[in-house]
């Protein structure tokens, strides 16, 4: 079967359980899944139940997709996101952020937890997104392209939409966060970066690193969405911070940030639309 095929399984599945035709998007990241409870008039569907998507393995990911609305707005929310590091292939990585774009999306809103390195970013701060650098090693984009998804070479100049950055950096300032922006580095992972690999990837301009959210986000461009990220800066990058780095220590700082966190999408996602 066709890649595009599949995604259109998908998304006639996906209409054959929800009448709502989502015009925000929005992926959950590491323990930032709780959001997905405050949609109104939802209608959830486990991952493994939507034609061509993969089980999800991760702790802090349930693996479900939401519909329902924010502030009046039909929102297609992901509450869980299949990583590279957990061996899928780069295609059913991004396999629901296109569903979503087929399924009528116009902007997607990118969520993650990540460790921090410039900016000053401390554990706690939520950092929008400016730019991304691709560090994965491999793009979704290679193989053969479809053009009833994208172009062949999709331009990345404004992966970002400055618009939604600014719409971030103001409901920020509304709820007393000083807004803070920056560059999102995605490694593969699933190890942390050494010492050494964060000094390098300072150097190379990241403010954050993290092992998500790139994919997405180029797929998402390469459909001609508008794309908005927020990082949650978890823990300072390795060697920035004396202590070793943990999944409870991420998992504990998105738990304490959780609150801001969500009265933040529900201030910005009814303005994406
Ligand atoms: N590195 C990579 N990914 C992460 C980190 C980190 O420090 N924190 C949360 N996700």
């Amino acid at each position: 079967m066709e890649p595009y095929d599949k995604i259109m399984a998908a998304v006639e599945f996906i209409r054959s359980r929800s009448a709502l035709a989502p015009r925000v998007g929005v992926v959950l990241g590491s323990g930032l899944g709780e959001f997905a409870g405050r949609l109104q008039d939802a209608a959830a569907i486990p991952f493994g139940e939507i034609p061509h998507f993969r089980r999800v393995s991760v702790a802090g990911h349930s693996g479900r997709l939401v519909l329902g609305t924010v502030g009046g707005v039909a929102t297609a929310v992901l509450q869980g996101r299949y990583h590279y590091y957990e061996g899928h292939a780069i295609e059913d990585v991004v396999f629901p952020v296109r569903v979503l774009g087929k399924l009528g999306i116009t902007s997607l809103l990118l969520t993650n937890a990540a460790g921090g390195i410039g900016n000053e970013l401390r554990p706690g701060d939520l950092m929008i997104i400016r730019d991304h650098i691709n560090g994965m090693g491999l793009n979704p984009l290679r193989g053969g392209n479809d053009e009833r998804l994208g172009p062949r070479f999709p331009d990345m100049s404004t992966v970002y939409d400055p618009e939604f950055q600014e719409l971030i950096a103001a409901a920020q300032a509304q709820i007393g966060l000083e807004p803070r922006r920056g560059v999102y580095l995605a490694l593969s992972g699933p190890s942390y970066e050494t010492p050494a690999e964060v000094r390098m990837l300072a150097g190379l301009g990241a403010d954050a690193v993290g092992m998500s959210t790139v994919p997405e986000a180029i797929c998402a461009r390469h459909m001609g969405l508008r794309v908005a990220g927020i990082s949650c800066v978890t823990n300072l990058a390795a060697g920035i911070s004396r202590q070793p780095l943990s999944h409870r220590e991420v998992t504990e700082t998105a738990e304490r940030v959780k609150s801001f966190f969500m009265r933040l999408l529900s201030m910005v996602i009814p303005k994406m639309a």
